[in-house]
């Protein structure tokens, strides 16, 4: 059984949630995790205007990948930071790309989910993630979020992302929160739950 996280991240929080995602996903018995990002669409000129540089250097090791890996997968949890409530143009136009997937009925059937990061607790992990939904739908997948199950969306003791949609973490306005252990648990949870529903479905 195999299961593909693939994941845009300009900072590094996306990818140490997509890290999460992929060893909560290995704990299920019997499951290949493959980790992925999909192709950079701005230049070097502008990732340094926008600080980006050294964490982009420290996801250089991440293959980058090709819309024609995703139908060996039986499960893919995309990861996304937020821009203006949606996911990132980055992650838009690599899913732009899978049309021709689309028109085989290549992914119908398949789990899919998805986490995020926004900078701000409010700033759009929700919509981010639902608005998401729609293309996976499309797609024909199954989609699977991050039940209650993990108790940890729950907490108000302190500041947390994490909804019934799938794992998120708050970055802050500067980036300068990376995510909580909660936010990390979340991640690990939805993994699992994605490996192990994806378990069922292809046996
Ligand atoms: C163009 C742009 C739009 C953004 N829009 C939002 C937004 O709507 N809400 C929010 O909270 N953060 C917003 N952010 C902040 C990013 O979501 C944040 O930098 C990201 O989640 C950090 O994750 P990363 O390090 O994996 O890239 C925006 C950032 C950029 C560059």
């Amino acid at each position: 059984m195999k299961v593909l996280v693939v994941f845009y991240s300009t900072y590094g929080h996306v990818y140490r949630m997509a890290q999460a995602v992929a060893e909560g996903a290995k704990e299920v018995p019997g499951t290949e995790v493959t980790l992925r990002r999909v192709p950079e669409t701005l230049s070097d000129e502008i990732l340094g205007k926008m600080g980006a540089l050294e964490a982009q250097k420290a996801m250089a090791t991440v293959p980058v990948c090709k819309v024609d890996e995703l139908p060996a997968a039986d499960a893919i949890i995309f990861g996304t930071p937020t821009r203006f409530g949606n996911m990132c143009g980055q992650m838009r136009q690599f899913l732009d790309a899978t049309g021709q997937l689309w028109a085989k009925g290549a992914l119908v059937g398949k789990v899919g989910s998805v986490f995020a990061s926004s900078a701000t607790q409010h700033g759009g992990q929700e919509s981010t993630i639902l608005s998401f939904h729609t293309t996976l739908l499309h797609q024909g997948m199954v989609v699977v979020g991050l039940p209650y199950a993990f108790a940890g969306q729950m907490r108000i003791d302190e500041i947390t992302g994490g909804s019934p949609y799938g794992a998120s973490t708050i970055a802050g306005g500067q980036g300068q929160r990376m995510p909580s252990e909660n936010e990390l648990a979340a991640a690990r949870f939805q993994g699992k739950h994605v490996a192990a529903i994806a378990a069922k479905l292809t046996r």
